[in-house]
């Protein structure tokens, strides 16, 4: 060799060494020929102890198959590329390597050996298994957290049915409650119509009996006189309250007319001035149930007028809109303050109303401030097409 050559060799070994890889060069037979300083940190054995050995020095009993195979590959002149594998260290302990392994040729081009640089991948491998170890974590926790969440889910779904199972059941009591309440009304208006009116009918008659037959006797003609005078307004006392109960014209011919006559017999019997107001005539009928719960409302908050606001004048307003009938009771008289739930509790005329309007999907509002009179305000949708009864 020329001292050109010599210098280049010393050139190229000193590359090797102070490579951080290690680099190995052996025979085909597998003998190591050459070990560098990164194998010598790498695999613990100095270039000493290492050269001249079979390379199974540093390769794990399992895996000496694969050894094998590389050797074969070699003699056929392929090159292995980043290959990943484990070797044995001397003190024992296993290191993840990156292994490229090339052919080494003569002049001729035979392959007489191989170079084998090994990449320490120690530090890789704990990062991904940090990483798989933390994802595995989170997906854990996203299960942990699923699973609460659709068990809070199932609890709430369970809580929400419990409430409306117990609202239905409230509104269907409800629903009875006033059917029953109506039958009991009608029942004691047959009662009253045909019992008392006809006593009353009987009273009369004797009355003028009486008075015919007493003509001469003009000491008891006043007291006589007296006397049918009670007995008609009794009479019309029970006629008002038979009719109160049992609205035949509402069923007969609907809410409007039933209002009408309503507010008529009301104003006349309380003596405060009352009209019902009605935008464009309609004879179509709402639903039977919401019929009766707009003329049952107006009934009630009359009769908290009558008894309670000290008014002279009333307005009735039925309104119709294509969604909509709205009833509207307006006085004039002292007022309350309707945002007083002792009040509204006092009674259970108010919270009656509520309720019945609630149970056909109307909306009720009470309008008042003490002194300037009160507005109640229903407006029920308009449901079902109307069925105009016989
Ligand atoms: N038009 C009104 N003018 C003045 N105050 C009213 C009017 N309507 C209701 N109120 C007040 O609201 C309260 C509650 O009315 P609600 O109809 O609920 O009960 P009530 O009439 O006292 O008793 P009930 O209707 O059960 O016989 C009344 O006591 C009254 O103070
Ligand atoms: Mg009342």
């Amino acid at each position: 060799m020329d001292a050109r050559s010599n210098e280049l060799s010393a050139w190229l070994a000193a590359i090797v060494d102070s490579s951080d890889d290690a680099i190995v060069s052996k025979t085909l037979e597998g003998v190591v020929t050459s070990w560098n300083r990164g194998a010598e940190r790498l695999f613990g054995y100095s270039a000493a102890e290492a050269v001249g050995q079979h390379i199974s020095l540093i390769i794990p009993e399992d895996r000496k198959a694969e050894e094998d195979d590389v050797l074969a590959r070699l003699r056929r002149g392929e090159r292995i590329d980043h290959f990943e594998t484990v070797r044995r260290a001397k003190d024992g302990h296993l290191v993840p390597i990156s292994l490229t392994v090339s052919p080494v040729r003569d002049v001729k081009g035979t392959v007489i050996g191989a170079s084998k640089v090994a990449r320490n991948i120690t530090e890789r491998i704990h990062a991904e298994e940090a990483l798989r170890r933390v994802h595995a974590e989170l997906e854990e926790r996203v299960r942990a957290r699923t699973a609460e969440l659709s068990s809070a889910n199932e609890s709430l779904r369970v809580e929400m049915a419990e409430r409306q199972r117990v609202e239905q059941e409230r509104i269907q009591l409800l629903t009875r409650l006033v059917l029953a309440q109506e039958d009991e009304r009608r029942r004691i208006a047959r009662e009253l119509h045909d019992q008392l009116g006809q006593q009353l009918t009987a009273l009369r008659l004797t009355l003028e009996t009486l008075k015919a037959q007493s003509v001469e006797r003009s000491d008891l003609r006043v007291q006589i006189e007296t006397l049918e005078e009670l007995a008609r307004q009794l009479d019309e006392d029970v006629a008002f309250r038979v009719w109160e109960l049992r609205p035949t014209v509402l069923e007969n011919l609907g809410v409007q007319a039933a209002l009408t006559n309503y507010v008529r017999h009301w104003s006349k019997h309380f003596g405060i001035r009352a009209q019902l107001l009605t935008g464009q005539s309609t004879d179509e009928r709402l639903t039977s149930e919401a019929e009766t719960m707009m003329y049952r409302l107006a009934q009630e908050a009359l009769n908290n007028v009558a008894k309670h606001a000290r008014a002279d004048h009333v307005d009735v307003v039925l309104e119709r809109s294509a969604e909509h009938v709205s009833l509207i009771i307006e006085d004039n008289g002292v007022g309350f303050d309707a945002s007083n739930a002792e009040t509204i509790g006092e009674g259970l005329g108010l919270i009656g109303m509520r309720e019945r309007a609630a149970l056909v999907g109307a909306d009720l509002q009470i309008e008042s401030t003490p002194g300037r009179g009160t507005t109640v305000i229903v407006r029920a949708p308009v449901v079902a097409p109307a069925i105009k009864s016989a």
